[in-house]
């Protein structure tokens, strides 16, 4: 068996790789868009081939940015059916990939709810985060999809006990991320924050912010009415369409729901300008982050799995 990244000639192949199980996957026609898109790379899809045949015998997909120098995040794991041990060559491949890329970015599984009830789901989630957990993928997350439809849930109005205004200075927007940052429940930021300078942590997700569809202008900072900060309010878009993008709280703030005034201030912004559905992801563990969606109108559609590698691994 070889393991190597793909090239333009393996298109064909690589659009003959079928995923017949209930489980996210880079199908015909998103592989497609997405090449077209330059989200997805052949140097970013590595596949193992037959010694004989060079046939494909497993597939990885990793998505990037358009410009991206980096790949971001795992598709896409798919293993040929003819293959007795998928889990340790799915796991190899991937261990081919990271050395290549230097990093092992995060795999990303999209499941229905209640997945974990449905043996067929469980099943596609379990080889595959098992052959992930090998290729030193070890943390597990499980984030909640909330959806606001036009329609569905009103739009809300302007909330009045805070006062929302631009900032064209990023450093503005890295201390205010900054403050937000201390004391989340959100895991990526914990896990960040355990091996990075808080504001070093602040500055990239400023950048990750500034690389989504939104424009940077839509971003807002909420203060009260005695002008101090209270938080941040993002709008933002990605390849599939509008989304919450980022809120936080600063904790000296926090307990006076003012979650639900930065929320509905997102809310109204994207109705305003006709959207029909807004996209937000919070970890099962962002309690009061999944209670404000659900007050706020967003109906729990799906989960997202994300396994990661630990940071402070060696
Ligand atoms: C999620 C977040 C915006 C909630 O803000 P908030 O305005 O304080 O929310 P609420 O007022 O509704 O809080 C409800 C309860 O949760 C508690 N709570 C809120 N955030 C908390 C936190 N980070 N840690 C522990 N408890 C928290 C509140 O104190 C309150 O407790 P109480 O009911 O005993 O008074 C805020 O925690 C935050 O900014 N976190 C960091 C950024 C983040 O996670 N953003 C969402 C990413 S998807």
């Amino acid at each position: 068996m070889r393991f190597r990244p793909a090239v333009k000639d393996d298109l064909d192949r690589l659009l003959g790789c079928v995923v017949d199980e209930p489980i996210s996957w880079a199908h015909p026609e998103r592989l497609l868009s997405y090449v077209e898109s330059r989200n997805y790379g052949y140097d970013r899809i590595w596949l193992a081939t037959d010694d004989d045949t060079d046939d494909i015998l497993a597939r990885a997909v990793w998505w990037s940015f358009p410009d991206g120098a980096r790949p971001l995040a795992l598709d896409c794991l798919y293993v040929h059916p003819s293959v007795g041990d998928r889990v340790g060559v799915a796991a190899d491949l991937l261990r081919h990939a990271h050395a290549a890329f230097g990093r092992a970015p995060e795999y990303h599984v999209f499941v229905p709810n209640g997945w974990r009830g449905d043996p067929a789901a469980t099943a596609a989630v379990g080889w595959r985060w098992e052959a992930a957990g090998r290729a030193g993928l070890t943390e597990e997350l499980e984030r909640l999809r909330y959806a606001w439809t036009a329609g569905d849930a009103p739009v809300p109005e302007p909330p009045d006990r805070l006062v929302f205004r631009g900032e064209e200075d990023d450093e503005v927007f890295v201390e205010a991320f900054r403050r937000v940052a201390a004391g989340s429940l959100d895991f990526a930021t914990r896990q960040a924050l355990r091996t990075m300078d808080p504001v070093e942590q602040a500055r990239e997700d400023v950048r990750d912010c500034a690389s989504m569809r939104g424009e940077r202008s839509w971003w807002r900072l909420a203060y009260d009415k005695g002008g101090d900060l209270v938080g941040v309010a993002l709008p933002s878009a990605n390849d599939a369409g509008p989304v919450v993008g980022y809120l936080g709280v600063v904790p000296e703030q926090r307990g006076h729901g003012y979650v639900d005034d930065l929320l509905a201030e997102i809310t109204r912004f994207h109705a305003e300008r006709g959207v029909q559905r807004i996209v937000a992801d919070t970890d099962s563990g962002n309690v009061p982050m999944a209670r404000a969606f659900e007050r706020g109108g967003y109906r729990n559609f799906a989960i997202r799995l994300v396994l990661s590698a630990d940071p402070a691994a060696p």
